[in-house]
């Protein structure tokens, strides 16, 4: 069969497509794809993106047959930002550039940044007060950023520094998503969208630059990521403009997933005060733990699996390079293919009842038995490089959060969305009490 019998979607519009669609309710669009079929075609305006559902076929797409793809449609936009960087490279030119970012995320760098990540979290905790309305997606930001500058970057930001990065991060997470998805001719025109979008991306792009030109005329040594890329530009000669981009794809990269599913995880607590209360005994039977040994909390651990599974990544790109045959299929090169992490978790056939959030559906963790398809950061060459940096900062941060702190809804009128990779929440205010032992 030839990609035109590839199955639609339903609930396609004239002129929009499956664009209002996606608008109203991203994860439920996706989780109904796969009744449509393995590989479901999604009309996006004039933008045609065949979108996987199954796990065997995004496996062969991913991992057994990465090569016969590239980064595809939602990367166009971002490369005007990351240039020739990691999160955009494809073939060789990645391989090398894994090659040279990997030791930053070692096992034995993410020990010593689990301390950094548990001063931040704890600095958190004990700046609220009893009673207080805090507003939680900031906060998870802000942490997140303060996490990714410190440990690898060796920089302590400022007060009106981490306002400033959170506020070029939201400029830049929202006009990628949206610039990805407009018309050809639209997304090149200087609305607001576009012009703040690149101008946050530039300015981010030129802090990172000045953290690397400032470490260099200091000639100090920190071990991190800075110096891995200023050794790398001595014998390869990189410029500065190729070190600040794979500076800022580190920095940016992690930031909006991590910042989510954090506030994702705090919304989900507030909501389930019996979950919060398990995980505040887990964490006070175990006693004072090194942030290195937080993998022995069982409960934790499963709620972060469940919080992962249930808010996860919508929609991911790849295009064809040479001509595939996929599912029955056969795709000529240039295809749009996508793959939707959320639509794989949220599975029946995998996930019984996908849509309850449920810790206890995950095998104790001492078990090692993780589901096949349980996919948070993807799989293959690709796949997240933050994923260990990630989780521990998960974990980092809930276990200093829950060991001060229980969260209770604040009723508001109407709950902003967030932009980004894993649709989020804007705007979450929690009223913080302290916990009673
Ligand atoms: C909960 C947090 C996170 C989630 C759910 C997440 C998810 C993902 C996913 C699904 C991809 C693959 C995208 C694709 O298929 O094209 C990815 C790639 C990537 N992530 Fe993460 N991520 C998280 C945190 C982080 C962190 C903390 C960092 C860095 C400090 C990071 C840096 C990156 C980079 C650089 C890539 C591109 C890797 C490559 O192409 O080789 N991520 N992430």
């Amino acid at each position: 069969m030839d990609i035109h019998d590839v199955p639609r979607a339903p609930g396609r519009l004239p002129v929009v497509g499956h664009g209002w669609g996606l608008w109203r309710d991203p994860v439920r669009f996706m989780a109904e794809l796969a009744g449509a079929g393995k590989i479901a075609r999604v009309d996006i305006g004039s933008r045609v993106i065949y979108v996987i559902t199954d796990f065997e076929l995004l496996h062969r797409v991913l991992v057994e047959n990465s090569d016969a793809y590239e980064r595809g449609l939602l990367f166009e936009r971002i490369r005007l930002i990351f240039g020739e960087s990691l999160i955009v490279a494809d073939g060789e030119q990645h391989r090398d550039l894994r090659r040279l970012l990997q030791p930053a995320f070692h096992r034995t760098e993410l020990a010593s940044h689990a301390h950094t990540m548990k001063r931040n979290a704890d600095a958190l905790a004990s700046s609220w007060r009893p009673g207080q309305h805090v507003e939680a997606r900031s906060a998870m930001l802000e942490v997140v950023i303060a996490n990714v500058l410190e440990s690898m970057f060796s920089h302590e930001p400022g007060t009106g520094e981490l306002q400033f990065i959170s506020g070029l991060v939201e400029d830049i997470g929202a006009g990628a998503m949206v610039g990805s998805v407009l018309p050809g001719k639209l997304a090149n025109l200087p609305l607001p969208v576009n012009r703040k979008f690149l101008s946050a991306g530039m300015q981010l792009r030129d802090y990172c630059r000045e953290l690397l030109v400032a470490r260099r005329a200091g000639g100090d040594r920190r071990n991190d990521l800075i110096d891995i890329l200023l050794d790398s530009s001595i014998d390869n000669h990189h410029s500065d403009k190729f070190l600040a981009e794979q500076a800022v794809t580190v920095l940016f990269g992690g930031i909006d997933p991590s910042t989510t599913t954090l506030t994702w995880a705090l919304y989900e607590l507030s909501q389930r005060p019996e979950m919060a209360s398990r995980l505040q005994q887990e964490i006070s039977d175990a006693g004072e733990l090194d942030p290195g040994s937080l993998g022995r909390l069982d409960y934790l651990n499963r709620f972060l699996n469940e919080v992962t599974r249930i808010h996860s990544p919508l929609l991911q790109t790849r295009r064809t390079v040479t001509t595939v045959d996929l599912g029955g299929f056969t795709f000529p090169a240039g295809t749009d293919i996508g793959y939707s992490i959320a639509a794989i978790h949220r599975n029946p056939d995998i996930f019984a009842e996908p849509d309850t959030f449920d810790p206890d559906r995950w095998p104790a963790s001492t078990a090692g038995t993780k589901c096949r398809s349980f996919v948070p950061f993807s799989m293959g060459n690709q796949m997240c490089i933050g994923n260990n940096f990630a989780w521990m900062a998960l974990q980092t941060t809930l276990h200093s959060l829950l060991s001060k702190w229980e969260f209770r809804p604040v009723v508001t009128e109407k709950v902003p969305r967030a932009m980004g990779p894993i649709p989020g929440i804007g705007k979450l205010p929690l009223e913080v009490r302290p916990v009673f032992r």
